[in-house]
């Protein structure tokens, strides 16, 4: 594969000069779902799949960028000068801001650079393949350029890129997961202050599954934007009545003594979701620590179940896919993960109980949906690193 892609780079720009190949992961969250922007708890982990960028630099300014992904594109060329001024809605942009952000923060690339990508996360599957994406780019300009910045540094980079230059909202955890991941570890981390452990995760004879409802979705055109609007809205609210820097400083007892200080109804489920998954997060990590994985287990649950109920994120597709593996045995746990709206669900099964699991939640959610979901083995894989 290094040797194709390296070869498929030669074809598309010419051979010679100090050609890098890179990888940077996607990420799946066990637990802890729109928490991250609300100053709660995450706990997701970096994949071993995510994307691969060829790049070279070039004597000029001009930045030449193709993908394996969208390859009907063909080659999308800018330049550094330009690229200030060039808005566009075609793939570049995620690199491009980047890149851009990067010159903002005092770190400006002198020349230009020919750029390749190939992702195997599934497009659109809530895997944060565009978190991969601004994470890699941060880490080959720091390679290339010799720019100084920890890999947190590329994680903010690349979520003030993704808030500023691709209209999503988003919190720290995606950029987070991938920069920071590291093989066979989930990460704990506290959004509020950035302070993080690594906890092994590894369920004793028990494989990580995600089945991905092939529901593509945007987040810039889903409801994400409006979700995080009505927290702060709740937040403004109750936090009138006690003094609190977010949600996620209440616990469930005080949330529910002053709930009534949130006038309306949704922002108030909203608020709900935020302090009790928070707590939930918080919870996991320690049954994790104890080797409480039936314990994990049914907080992922309640974790859907929240996620549906309160936050209104799931919809038919992930909640057939959820509700079928409950009904099995050999599920140690399922839920949604990542914003939802589509995308992809994470479950926890027992070795012997794999391919039970995708025959028969495949066969149902084919029977309801009227279309496939695919499934994949998943494995906790580590951050970006040059490769070539
Ligand atoms: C997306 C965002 C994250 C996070 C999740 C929901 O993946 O990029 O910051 O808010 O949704 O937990």
């Amino acid at each position: 594969m290094q040797e194709k892609l390296i070869e498929k780079f030669h074809e598309l720009f010419g051979e010679g000069g100090d050609i890098r190949l890179y990888f940077a992961p996607g990420r799946v969250n066990l637990i802890g779902e729109h928490t991250d922007y609300n100053g709660g708890h995450v706990f997701p982990c970096a994949l071993t799949i995510g994307t691969y960028g060829v790049a070279r630099k070039r004597a000029d300014k001009r930045l030449r960028f193709y993908s394996l992904n969208f390859e009907e594109a063909g080659v999308l060329e800018s330049s550094l000068d330009e690229q200030k001024f060039r808005e566009s809605a075609d793939w570049t942009a995620y690199p491009r801001g980047v890149i851009r952000a990067f010159g903002e923060k005092g770190m400006e690339a002198d020349c230009g650079m020919d750029l390749m990508l190939y992702g195997n996360i599934p497009n659109g599957s809530g895997l944060s393949s565009s978190a991969s994406v601004e994470v890699l780019t941060g880490f080959i300009l720091r390679d290339l350029f010799g720019f100084a910045a920890t890999n947190q540094e590329l994680a903010l980079i690349g979520q003030y890129s993704e808030n500023k230059y691709n209209g999503v909202n988003c919190g720290i955890m995606d950029q987070f997961t991938i920069a920071m991941g590291k093989k066979d570890h989930a990460i704990f981390l506290d959004t509020a202050t950035l302070r993080y452990e690594y906890a092994p995760f590894m369920p004793k004879d028990a494989k990580i599954i995600i089945s991905c409802s092939n529901k593509k979705r945007g987040l810039g055109d889903s409801k994400y934007n409006e979700r995080r609007g009505e927290c702060e809205s709740a937040f403004a609210q109750i936090g009138e009545v006690i003094g609190i820097d977010s949600l996620s400083d209440l616990s469930e007892e005080v949330f529910e003594q002053y709930k009534a200080s949130i006038k309306d109804e949704v922002c108030r489920k909203r608020a709900k979701h935020a302090v009790y998954e928070n707590r939930r997060t918080i919870r996991a990590a320690e049954a994790l620590k104890q080797n409480d994985i039936g314990l994990f287990g049914e907080l992922m649950n309640a974790s859907h179940i929240s996620l549906r109920d309160d936050y209104e994120v799931t919809g038919p597709e992930l909640d057939t896919l959820v509700e079928e593996a409950w009904k099995l045995d050999g599920v140690i746990g399922s839920r949604m993960t990542g914003a939802g709206f589509g995308g992809c669900t994470v479950s926890i099964v027992k070795e012997g109980a794999v391919d039970d699991f995708i025959e028969r939640v495949g066969g149902a959610y084919k029977a309801k949906i009227g279309y496939a979901a695919d499934f994949y083995v998943v494995e906790a894989g580590d951050g970006p690193k040059r490769l070539l």
